[in-house]
C-alpha cells in the first residue's frame, strides 16, 4: 500500500516538472526572446556590424594623420545633413571612376551621388524601422524595406549583405536599434548632371 502511494506520488511528481517544464517553453515561444536570449542577439549583431564594415561608408570621419578616423559622436549616422560634397570631377566619373568623398559617407559613379543612409536607432534613421522592413531592405535591396522603396544604390552592397542568415540579419537589426540615437537627414541621391 504504501509502495503504491510513493509511486503514485513519483509520478505525480514526474507530471508537475514536465507540466512546468512544457508551460515555461511555451511562454518563452509565445513572448519571443527571452531576456537572456535578446542580451546574446544584440552582442552578436555588435559583432556583425563592428566586423561587416557598415562604419565604413556609415560612420562620418574626420580626416586624421593616418587617414579618416570615426567620429564616435556621430557613428553610423551617414552622409551629415550639412555637409557639402567637394567640387565633383566629372570628367574623371566619365573616364570610368566611382570617387568617395574624403569620411566615405558619399559617392559619385555613373549612377549618380549617392548618400550613406542614417543607420541609428533615431526616427530619422531605423528607429521606427519594422525587422520585417530591415530584411527587405538587405534582401531585396529596397529603400526603407518597402515594397514600393526605390532601389538601393552603389555602393550599398545588400546583394553581398543579403546572403547573411536571417539570424544574422536580426541579431544586425536588434543591434542597431540600440545604438545611439543621431538626429540627422540625408538626402536623398542625385543625377550627376545636377553637380557642379
Ligand atoms: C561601401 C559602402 C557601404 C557599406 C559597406 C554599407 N553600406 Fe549601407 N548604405 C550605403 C549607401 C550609400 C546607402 C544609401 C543608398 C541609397 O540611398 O540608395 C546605404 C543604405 C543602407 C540601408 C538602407 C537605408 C534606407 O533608408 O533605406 C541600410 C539598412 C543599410 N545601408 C545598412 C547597412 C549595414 C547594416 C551595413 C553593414 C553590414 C552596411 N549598410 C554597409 C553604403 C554602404
Amino acid at each position: 500500500m504504501q509502495k503504491k502511494s510513493i509511486v503514485l506520488l513519483t509520478l505525480l511528481g514526474a507530471f508537475v516538472t514536465m507540466w512546468t517544464i512544457a508551460c515555461s517553453n511555451q511562454s518563452s515561444a509565445d513572448n519571443g526572446p527571452t531576456e537572456k536570449d535578446s542580451t546574446a542577439l544584440v552582442k552578436r549583431g555588435e559583432y556583425l556590424v563592428m566586423t561587416t564594415g557598415c562604419d565604413d561608408c556609415h560612420s562620418p570621419k574626420r580626416m586624421g594623420p593616418m587617414g579618416p578616423e570615426i567620429i564616435p559622436e556621430l557613428r553610423l549616422s551617414g552622409f551629415q545633413e550639412n555637409d557639402i560634397l567637394p567640387p565633383v570631377d566629372k570628367a574623371a566619373v566619365a573616364k570610368g571612376w566611382s570617387l568617395f568623398a574624403p569620411g566615405q559617407t558619399a559617392a559619385v559613379g555613373p549612377w549618380g551621388v549617392s548618400y550613406a543612409a542614417n543607420i541609428t536607432s533615431d526616427a530619422t534613421g531605423i528607429g521606427n524601422w519594422s525587422e520585417a522592413q530591415f530584411m527587405k531592405s538587405i534582401r531585396k535591396g529596397l529603400y526603407k524595406g518597402l515594397d514600393e522603396g526605390r532601389p538601393l544604390l552603389p555602393p550599398m552592397p545588400w546583394f553581398v549583405l543579403k546572403n547573411m542568415t536571417d539570424e544574422d540579419l536580426k541579431a544586425m537589426y536588434y543591434y542597431l536599434k540600440t545604438t545611439k540615437p543621431v538626429t540627422n537627414r540625408v538626402p536623398g541621391p542625385q543625377p550627376l548632371d545636377v553637380l557642379k
